[in-house]
């Protein structure tokens, strides 16, 4: 017979999985992992570490979520890191906290997050980016279940779930020393890949007619349909932004638009020569763009190369200085034409011809 825990668990289990939308063959394959990982843990048991790869906005924030309101743990807290988010100076005493007086400032003594997440799950996010005096701080705590406070003499046992996510290749990070390999090793004991858009075939539809109906709901307006065109011009863009992309053009177009059938040309997919203030961003071949524009955000060239040079070209400290992601800085590059002093163009897993910026407004 269930118990309360097992009952709950498998009354909501269903419901949290299910709000990652697809039905395509890599994600079923990827709900099976899940649903497999979730059946082996017992109420109050561990859980391996976890590491989620993918792409930005392929939904490796929903996925650790889900994970947690799945697992055992779903009582107790979830808490989020962006490690990328964080100063390097604050990020160590906010994980693993302070004793009074550890510094200057610690007047008060102040458990860290991973003392928080007691019971619960540990999320850090962009984990790529832990800079490497924490790794091994970090090694630690992951093998040994043990935190001691900045300024603390003891160390005391803690029981969170460690989730982590990256949208680089972490191996490859290692192998170039910017992340330690038995770090990487053990986060990676089970490693759950949230595959590009581009690669689930017809969610990309399943995904688009979802949106549509909760964002029109949202905005009180009749549920839009797409037209034939509408869904062949959404099967045929590569989606670098991937679901975020997705949605962001959903919302868009629904707040943008009256018509009841949303056409190819109102999802605005095609490349435009020009940007809504009149600066031109597709560019003569060989003139270079100086500047982009993405979901509202204008990235300057100039601005970048600066930040870049600043970092001495190193992308993962440019990105952090940027708090982005390293794929979307890559992008950035390939998009305005950056690469380090006497290198050639960058490649970058998004940088592929078919790659299209959204136009129209954010
Ligand atoms: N399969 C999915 N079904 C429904 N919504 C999804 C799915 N995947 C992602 N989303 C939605 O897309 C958006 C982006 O997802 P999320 O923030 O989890 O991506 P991410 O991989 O963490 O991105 P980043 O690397 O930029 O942090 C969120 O609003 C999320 O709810
Ligand atoms: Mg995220």
């Amino acid at each position: 017979m269930l118990d309360d825990g097992n009952a709950h668990l498998e009354s909501t289990k269903q419901s949290h999985l299910s709000e990652i939308i697809g039905q395509s063959p890599i994600m079923v394959r990827l709900q099976g992992q899940v649903a497999r990982l979730l059946s082996r843990q017992i109420v109050g048991g561990r859980l391996p570490p976890i590491l989620l790869e993918g792409e930005t906005g392929t939904g490796k924030g929903l996925m650790a979520r889900a994970l947690h309101r799945c697992s055992t743990r779903y009582a107790a807290p979830f808490i989020d890191v962006d490690c990328a988010a964080i100063p390097e100076t604050l990020l160590e005493a906010e994980l693993f906290g302070y004793e009074r007086g550890a510094f200057t400032d610690a007047r008060q003594t102040k458990p860290g997050l991973f003392e928080l997440a007691e019971r619960g799950t540990i999320f850090l996010d962009e984990i790529g980016l832990l800079p490497r005096s924490l790794q091994a701080k970090l090694l630690k705590v992951v093998e040994d279940q043990r935190v001691r406070r900045l300024g603390g003499t003891r160390s005391q046992l803690v029981d969170a779930w460690v989730i982590t996510a990256t949208n680089e290749d972490l191996a490859v990070a290692t192998r170039g020393g910017l992340f330690r390999e038995d770090l990487y090793h053990r986060l990676a004991t089970v490693t759950l890949r949230m595959p590009p858009l581009r690669e689930r075939g017809d969610d990309i539809i399943l995904l688009a007619e979802r949106f549509l109906a909760r964002i029109s709901a949202q905005y009180g307006v009749p549920t839009r349909l797409l037209s034939a065109d509408a869904k062949a011009a959404l099967l045929s863009h590569s989606w670098p932004g991937n679901v975020r992309e997705l949605l962001n053009l959903i919302e868009r177009v629904v707040l943008l638009w009256d018509e009841r059938i949303i056409t190819a040309d109102r999802l605005d997919l095609s490349p435009s020569p020009q940007l809504n203030g009149g600066a031109s961003l597709v560019t003569p071949p060989h003139e270079i763009p100086t500047r982009l524009r993405r979901f509202g955000r204008i990235v300057d060239r100039k601005r970048l190369v600066e930040v870049l040079g600043e970092a001495g070209w190193n992308l993962s400290l440019a990105a952090g200085q940027l708090a982005v992601p390293r794929n979307t800085l890559r992008y950035w590059m390939v998009k305005l034409e950056i690469h380090p002093p006497g290198e050639a163009a960058p490649s970058a897993r998004v940088a592929q011809p078919a790659i299209r910026l959204p136009m129209g407004n954010p």
